[in-house]
């Protein structure tokens, strides 16, 4: 069928054929398709959804747009995590050192932060000298050596991805869920892996604000990843608050590698426990998920998780005396408390008003060529369900550039909720799907 057939197609609700979806995929990425008809296309999914074997038809044509990588001179199950992206949410910064050194190879190819999410590059990036842009030779090695590598995405993977990206972010056809797991899931199948665990994150803070929506967009990358032969399973995790305490780039690496020795907050902590069980039992190195966690706290009493974050770092051409020595990352020259406004309990945190917060301060990115300071943040001294006394510090704000600390303040207040009562605790692990 000609272009404008499928998308009339597409339009009056007929499904379409595997081979059709292919075609118009692949002629897209070639430039014979041009973008007014794929945005009508995009619209057309919007409205009317993919089935099951359209889904699988499409994600596949995504994934064969460009290279698929072959990590089978790499002995083991090569599992990855991937996270739809929250505040504070520096899971993947602690979670691939503790697989590796648990003997799962970690191939992980991570995104920038964009708006209110952080992203694991730019974290990354805040150790001196840590490259993200490797070569997929080097990538290739550094999981059979190190067993892990965390880099960005390549021009060669997924490139469908790049320019429907690009197509739907001003078409408005991004927060569709078929579009949206096929686009995680092509890239994400690109790497090389042979099982992942999803991360999908819900509330305030995330893509999926409501656990319905999470659910579905789970189950639609489950299907994909299951169509494609890979063990896929997910868990729907709080996005209500930040995770963690620390916000901002290399204030998230301190929080990971305290993580690392025992010592990081309980919700980001378990969290990660989690996910990387879950890695464990995936890579096949563990029957259940007890057994995962008793060796999670070995390696993590042992030093050995630490140890591989420093051959990681080393590996990828960072400082690793910044880990041990965690006073040589960046630091802001300055510090101010926000202060409690009255006596009570913490009863909610606004997580996209907290990221907003961060972009505006100078951690996260307004536009894909913004610069970024890798030292500036937040530590949030109270989290929800905590009590506080009027004037106690809530949030400790690290800050350069002093005319920027005004207007953060305000926000970061503006996004706390305070009330007479305890609110219930909410589980951070709302739901587990395979
Ligand atoms: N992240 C992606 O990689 N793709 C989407 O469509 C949405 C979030």
């Amino acid at each position: 069928m000609r272009p404008y057939e499928l998308i009339k197609a597409k339009r009056d609700g007929q499904r379409l054929k595997a081979d059709d979806i292919a075609a118009f995929i692949d002629g897209y990425t070639r430039g014979t398709v041009p973008d007014y008809q794929m945005s009508a296309m995009l619209m057309a999914v919007f409205f009317r959804g993919l089935d099951d074997g359209e889904l699988g038809a499409w994600a596949r044509a995504m994934l064969f747009s460009g290279e698929v990588l072959d990590l089978s001179d790499t002995p083991g199950i090569k599992v990855d995590k991937h996270s739809t992206g929250g505040v504070g949410d520096k899971v993947s910064l602690s979670l691939a050192p503790l697989a590796a050194a648990c003997g799962v190879p970690v191939p992980m190819i991570s995104g920038r932060g964009l708006g209110h999410t952080g992203g694991t590059l730019d974290k990354l990036e805040s150790i001196p000298g840590f490259q993200v842009d490797l070569s997929v030779a080097e990538y290739r090695r550094l999981v059979r050596e190190v067993k892990v590598c965390l880099i960005g995405q390549t021009a060669t993977l997924a490139p469908a991805d790049k320019k429907l990206y690009a197509l739907r972010d001003v078409t408005a056809t991004v927060d569709c869920i078929p579009l949206i797991a096929s686009s995680i899931m092509s890239k994400k199948l690109a790497e090389g892996i042979d099982a992942l665990v999803l991360d999908v994150k819900v509330g305030s803070g995330a893509f999926m604000k409501k656990l319905e929506d999470a659910r579905t967009l789970a189950r639609t990358m489950i299907s994909i990843g299951r169509e494609m032969g890979k063990k896929v399973t997910a868990l729907l995790t709080d996005m209500d608050q930040p995770l963690g305490h620390a916000v901002g780039n290399a204030l998230e690496v301190v929080e990971a590698v305290e993580m690392l020795r025992g010592r990081a907050p309980a919700d980001y902590t378990e969290v990660t426990l989690a996910l990387t069980a879950e890695m464990l039992v995936l890579g096949g190195r563990a029957a259940n998920e007890a057994e995962a966690r008793a060796q999670l706290q070995k390696v993590i009493a042992d030093g050995s998780a630490e140890k591989k974050l420093c051959e990681l770092v080393e590996a990828q051409r960072g400082d690793p005396a910044a880990i041990t020595d965690l006073s040589r990352l960046p630091r802001a020259k300055h510090t101010a408390k926000v202060a409690a406004p009255a006596a009570g309990f913490v009863t909610g945190i606004d997580s996209e008003a907290v990221g907003l917060a961060a972009m505006a301060l100078g951690a996260g990115r307004e536009r894909t060529d913004s610069i970024i300071n890798p030292a500036v943040g937040f530590m949030l001294e109270k989290k929800v369900g905590d009590a506080v006394q009027a004037g106690e510090p809530i949030v400790t704000v690290h800050y350069d550039d002093a005319a920027k600390l005004e207007p953060v303040k305000q926000r970061l207040l503006a996004a706390y909720r305070f009330g007479p009562a305890k609110p219930a605790p909410r589980p951070l692990v709302l739901e587990r799907l395979e």
